[in-house]
């Protein structure tokens, strides 16, 4: 656990109050714009000035931060996270606090939880404790998806309360997770269905869980039980199978549909395919900082700690051109999103597994580096550019989930959650350093250019000089609505 968590107050979040803030030497960075020598004005936690310096002098009294030479660029928005879930008999150990603390040291101002209802739970209870566990420990902005994880007229009915009351406006069902999660195909087509008439979006997780269930027993007992047997259970085909077929549920219910953390080429390749035949508006892919910073190799390490620590689901791919190719990917829109999956456990959690592979609980970081990770193997490598960047960091999954513009974009009226973002200075990648509460990190030792100097969340300076400056409990709900424009056009 890291020092700063010591010293955190806890405080209601309308205590919070935003100073004024005054950037100038702002070289604006939006997904279709840069605008440079610019000054950009905070009031109250929004935006309220962007221009040139000559129109507005900076204000007696206010802190003034100079950008120049840096990017400003929207806070990162990370879609997908598991904060303090409960999965394969443990918790998660980013809770709340942690995960967002580790956020927005890493240049995220927002976050996407998934609410996930145990088998039989009502969505309104679940809903609920995800809400409370948020609510006190958030640091940063929060929105929900929630997963169906069981199909019945109960599960019908909350999810249009979730929808109509609740800000809730995405679903993600799982086609893996045999007898835990899983869905059938006709509980997908209902599912997809609700979803649509409702104006929500559907997510699926794409893996075809009864062939993973066969290939695990078979696996199990020709004597593989290593992090190794993870990967052998569920090749790339498992994934792209499950990503086509959760497309053709889509366009047969006319439901748009997120693929959720695509992690091989072939199931991006089906990503790409259906967007072509059905709709840019209307299937849309994201994958993870993991797929794109390093590569299912490592389930081979000697050392069982390192291999289990990679075991998440999809899982990571051994071809060594798939990171590369990913991001080439996101620089074409085949894919639109990035998001972390951030689901940690320690070593003594993936022990659960030691003699199984089955059982060792899936999650890896993430939520950290996500922007160093993809700003380094995206940006500095060359294959996408710094409009990209925030396309594929903030603005896609904002628009995505109905919250643009008021967040991933820096525009007058906005949330003023932006970054400082020094892409001359580099850092290493370390568990020594991070501010996750886990015990590893996956991408360890890498070097990044593409450094998150200032990050202003709410219009406060949240990170500065290396040091958190947050309050748990200040970030708050952002409720998405549903029937997106861009997606549900009238
Ligand atoms: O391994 C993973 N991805 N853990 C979190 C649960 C999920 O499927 O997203
Ligand atoms: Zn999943
Ligand atoms: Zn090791
Ligand atoms: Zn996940």
């Amino acid at each position: 656990m890291s020092q700063f968590s010591l010293s955190c107050r806890i405080e209601k979040s309308e205590d919070i109050m935003s100073e004024s803030l005054y950037i100038k030497n702002a070289c604006i960075v939006n997904f279709d714009s840069i605008q440079e020598n610019s000054v950009i004005f905070i009031e109250n936690g929004i935006i309220s000035f962007i221009g040139s310096e000559a129109d507005f002098k900076a204000p007696e009294n206010v802190k003034i931060i100079d950008a120049e030479g840096k990017y400003v660029l929207p806070g990162g928005i990370d879609p997908h996270t598991h904060f303090e879930l409960e999965f394969g008999n443990t918790v998660a150990v980013d809770d709340f606090f942690h995960g967002t603390c580790a956020a927005v040291a890493g240049g995220t101002t927002s976050i996407i939880d998934f609410v996930i209802p145990k088998k039989g739970e009502s969505l309104l209870n679940a809903y609920d404790s995800w809400r409370t566990r948020a609510d006190s420990k958030a640091v940063c902005d929060y929105a929900l998806h929630c997963a169906i994880t069981w199909w019945s007229p109960q599960v019908r009915d909350e999810m249009a309360i979730l929808c109509k009351e609740k800000g809730i406006n995405s679903f993600k069902m799982f086609m893996a997770y045999k007898g835990l999660f899983m869905l059938d195909d006709s509980e997908l087509y209902e599912t997809f269905e609700h979803c649509r008439d409702l104006g929500a979006i559907a997510q699926v997780h794409a893996e075809n869980g009864d062939i993973i269930a066969k290939n695990t027993e078979k696996l199990l007992q020709s004597g593989v039980r290593g992090p190794e047997g993870h990967q052998l259970s569920r090749t790339e085909d498992v994934e792209a199978e499950a990503t086509n077929r959760a497309c053709v549920i889509a366009h047969q219910t006319n439901c748009p549909l997120y693929v959720v953390h695509v992690m091989s080429i072939s199931a991006a390749e089906e990503v790409a395919r259906a967007r072509q035949r059905w709709g840019k508006n209307f299937i849309f892919g994201e994958t993870l900082a993991a797929a794109l910073g390093t590569t299912g190799n490592e389930y081979y390490d000697k050392c069982w700690h390192h291999a289990a620590a990679h075991v998440m689901s999809p899982p990571l791919r051994p071809n060594k051109e798939t990171p590369a190719v990913l991001m080439k990917m996101l620089g074409d829109d085949d894919l639109q999103a990035t998001g972390s999956d951030n689901c940690t456990f320690n070593k003594n959690q993936k022990e659960l597994g030691k003699d199984d592979f089955s059982k060792i609980p899936n999650g890896v970081n993430g939520v950290e580096d996500r922007m160093s990770v993809i700003w380094e193997k995206g940006v500095h490598a060359g294959i996408i550019d710094a409009k990209k960047f925030v396309a594929v960091t903030s603005t896609n999954a904002a628009k995505i989930f109905n919250i643009y513009p008021q967040k991933g974009s820096i525009t007058v009226g906005a949330d003023a959650d932006l970054v400082i973002w020094n892409h001359k200075a580099t850092r290493t990648i370390s568990v020594k350093t991070h501010h996750h509460a886990c015990d590893f990190n996956i991408f360890e030792g890498m070097v990044c250019h593409g450094v998150p100097e200032i990050v202003i969340v709410n219009g406060n300076v949240a990170f500065e000089d290396g040091k958190l400056n947050v309050t748990a409990g200040s970030g708050r709900f952002v409720p998405s609505n549903v029937f997106n424009p861009m997606i549900f056009p009238k």
